[in-house]
């Protein structure tokens, strides 16, 4: 069943807000405890959809997942068991490629399958390597999509040389590494997240990076604390649409700033938008802060090469800002964009297209021209939770016309209460 929504909001948005779990971090915290040799406390998960699919996944592989307070505990089986049934991994394609590298070593017969959007996006580039590795995986459409079925295997360690950055395949291949025998090597043509590495050298296993080299050797993390800072791919919808509306000012506090995802940030400052950060700290080894954006006259910019998987997630919006910056704004080296939950070049190019922003729209990106007044559309969400929250920000950009999104179902996945935050952020201390 669709939920059909039309925004009419006004702008500027004012006031400060707790962001939200980080969702790749929360995957990690759930997956990477279920394999812990003892339990883990988890405070901040995302209580959003695609982490509940890696939750019920992970009970489904032997874990007790329970709330203790504010609290998530897991408790880790002895060792993985071959799943019941299938695993539904809805929407999320973290889970899904994630549990591919953690699957390929657990005894027995699993399949992984998704929502439509997840049964679209190309499974190979897990299956490939994997299979280098002695991985038994298969999937439909010649290996290409979703289900995914997987027969365990005994698996040993390999050099692996990805042809993007992607932290899900890159977490996969290191993910198996620790079942396997000797050392897995992962190689990036440059960095994506880091939360994996972070979080399973933070908890003793085995594991080097270098930059966009990665080694790990076999072994289970242990279990411990994990305080999930806040997302800032969530937080990025309130910061590019006080960035650019006159009079904004937003507060994200405990938003992690883990530098490879802080993108965002760096192409805010570079439009001009006076962006500072407060109360720095770190938990878990991930650090965070209170981080302040003010709204004023932007300038467009380029985004290409290292810096687009630092905010791969974050384009959508930001496609959406460069419409309100002052000459143009080009996107090169974004070809991920196009198997995301959609392909959000081409969603976004057409939408901004409609409300009359000037675009032209490349293989790997975009150029945009402006400022443009954006005009009220119909937007067809597509099952992408950040189509419909970044339309959401474009009807911001009109002259009070609006915009009628035809389902936020999708929203649910990574952000329950984005439109209550949007309407208490629009009507917020003036
Ligand atoms: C994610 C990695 C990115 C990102 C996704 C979450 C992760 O995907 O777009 O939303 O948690 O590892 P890719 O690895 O496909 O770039």
């Amino acid at each position: 069943m669709k939920t059909p929504l039309v925004c009419r909001r006004k702008g500027p948005l004012r006031g400060s807000f707790a962001v939200p779990g980080d969702k790749s971090i929360s995957h990690r915290a759930l997956l990477f405890g279920a394999l812990a040799t003892s339990p883990s406390r988890v405070t901040g998960l995302l209580e959003a959809e695609d982490v509940h699919s890696t939750w019920k996944a992970v009970e489904a592989l032997g874990a007790r997942v329970s709330r203790d307070g504010a609290a998530v505990v897991v408790e880790p089986p002895a060792a993985l068991v071959e799943p019941a049934d299938v695993i539904d991994c809805g929407n999320s394609g973290t889970s899904l490629r994630l549990l591919c590298g953690v699957l390929a070593a657990v005894p027995g017969l699993s399949v992984l399958t998704g929502d439509a959007s997840l049964r679209r996006r190309p499974v190979r580039r897990v299956l490939d390597p994997l299979r280098r590795m002695g991985a038994d995986l298969s999937a439909r459409d010649g290996d290409r999509l979703p289900p995914v079925v997987v027969k365990g295997a005994r698996l040993r360690g390999a050099t692996h040389v990805l042809p993007v950055a992607s932290a899900q395949v890159k977490s996969a291949l290191l993910l198996a590494g620790l079942f396997a025998e000797g050392e897995t090597v992962v190689e990036e043509p440059a960095p994506s997240r880091d939360h994996t590495e972070r979080m399973l050298a933070g908890r003793g296993v085995a594991l080097r990076a270098d930059g966009p080299r990665v080694a790990v050797r076999p072994g289970r993390p242990a279990g411990g604390e994990v305080d999930v800072p806040g997302d800032i791919s969530s937080a990025a919808f309130f910061l590019c649409a006080a960035a650019g509306l006159e009079g904004s000012r937003v507060t994200a506090l405990g938003m992690g700033v883990n530098p490879t995802r802080t993108g965002l940030l760096d192409v805010l400052r570079a439009m001009g938008a006076r962006v500072t950060l407060a109360n720095g700290r770190e938990s878990a080894g991930e650090p965070r802060a209170d981080v302040t954006v003010e709204g004023g006259a932007l300038a467009g910019t380029e985004i290409a090469g290292p810096l687009v998987p630092r905010l791969i997630d974050e384009l959508p919006v930001l496609m959406v800002l460069a419409t309100q910056a002052r000459g143009r704004t080009v996107i090169r080296d974004a070809k991920e964009l196009r198997v995301k939950e959609s392909d959000r070049l081409a969603t976004m190019g057409e939408l901004l297209h409609r409300a009359g922003a000037r675009i032209e729209l490349f293989d790997d990106g975009c150029a945009i021209e402006g400022p443009t007044p954006l005009s009220g559309v119909a937007v067809e969400t597509k099952l992408d939770h950040r189509i419909a929250m970044s339309m959401a920000v474009a009807q911001l950009f009109t002259r009070g016309e609006a915009v009628a999104l035809d389902d936020v179902g999708c929203v649910r996945t990574s952000f329950p209460g984005f439109f209550e935050l949007l309407d208490r952020l629009c009507g917020g201390e003036r």
